[in-house]
């Protein structure tokens, strides 16, 4: 049975913008998509900008979300955001496990699937980020790596967990590096997170969004979207560049 999954579109602006930028990044972003219809769409913007983007995209089918959240729901955790606020700012989404936090700050699996509890506990949708580095794809273990780091999630959140969610195959290798997993690599992948999920539950994989993520851009977008489980993107570098990212989202919609 073929599953109907809408596709999704989510930038991941990392630490870029400011008032100025997000303020026409996001009005061209508006125009460009108005008359894409079948796919969603989304931003994931710093912190501090939630507001503005709320107030840019309030009344637009764009949603917007955060890129880290806290495990915790409150209490003294200096610097840190939790999710009832990101919430009171109108976000649908946040990024849990994105290799740089995995990499840069240390989060483990245990941490990223307390962060993916506390999202849906607020009523977020997370997008939980897993891949493998090149040194674990050249020993040949991608599938045990990312196994581990979904199977963090199901073990302590559920299965049914993942219909609340979305999930991104993002090769660390690809992240910001211009050398996109070829299609065919990506497939691979998605259909082993796809067959994983499936063992657990086949409705539950069938329903799955899962995006890739990994220098996609405006040219090799639609190749990637055309593989069967390819659900959208997560979209770093061509996210801030508004042509680039609208014509992501027409690959998506078509
Ligand atoms: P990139 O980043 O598109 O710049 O490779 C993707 C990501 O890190 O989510």
């Amino acid at each position: 049975m073929m599953a109907m999954r809408s596709k999704l579109v989510a930038g991941n602006w990392k630490m870029h913008g400011g008032m100025v930028q997000n303020q026409a990044l996001l009005s061209a972003i508006v125009m460009g998509t108005a008359a894409l219809r079948k796919a969603d769409f989304a931003v994931c913007a710093p912190y501090p900008y939630l507001s503005q983007t709320q107030t840019l995209l309030r009344d637009t089918p764009i949603r917007w979300g955060a890129q880290n959240v806290s495990q915790y729901d409150k209490g003294a955790y200096t610097g840190e955001v939790s999710a009832a606020m990101l919430v009171d700012f109108g976000c649908r989404y946040v990024i849990a496990g994105h290799s740089e936090r995995r990499a840069l700050y240390g989060e483990d699996s245990h941490t990223v699937a307390l962060k993916f509890k506390a999202a849906q506990a607020a009523g977020l949708i997370p997008i939980l980020c897993v891949g493998e580095t090149l040194d674990q794809r050249e020993a040949a273990i991608t599938e045990q790596v990312v196994a581990e780091q979904l199977d963090a999630i199901i073990e302590s959140a559920g299965i049914n967990a993942l219909v609340q969610s979305v999930l991104a195959y993002e090769p660390v290798w690809a992240i910001g590096t211009g050398k996109t997993a070829t299609p065919g690599q990506a497939q691979d992948v998605h259909a082993f997170i796809r067959d994983r999920v499936a063992a657990h539950n086949p409705e539950v994989a069938a329903g799955l969004k899962i995006l890739y993520g990994g220098s996609v851009k405006a040219s090799n977008a639609e190749e990637l979207f055309a593989m069967p489980d390819i659900d959208g993107g997560l979209i770093g570098g061509a996210s801030l560049v508004a042509d680039e990212f609208i014509a992501i989202c027409r690959a998506a919609n078509n």
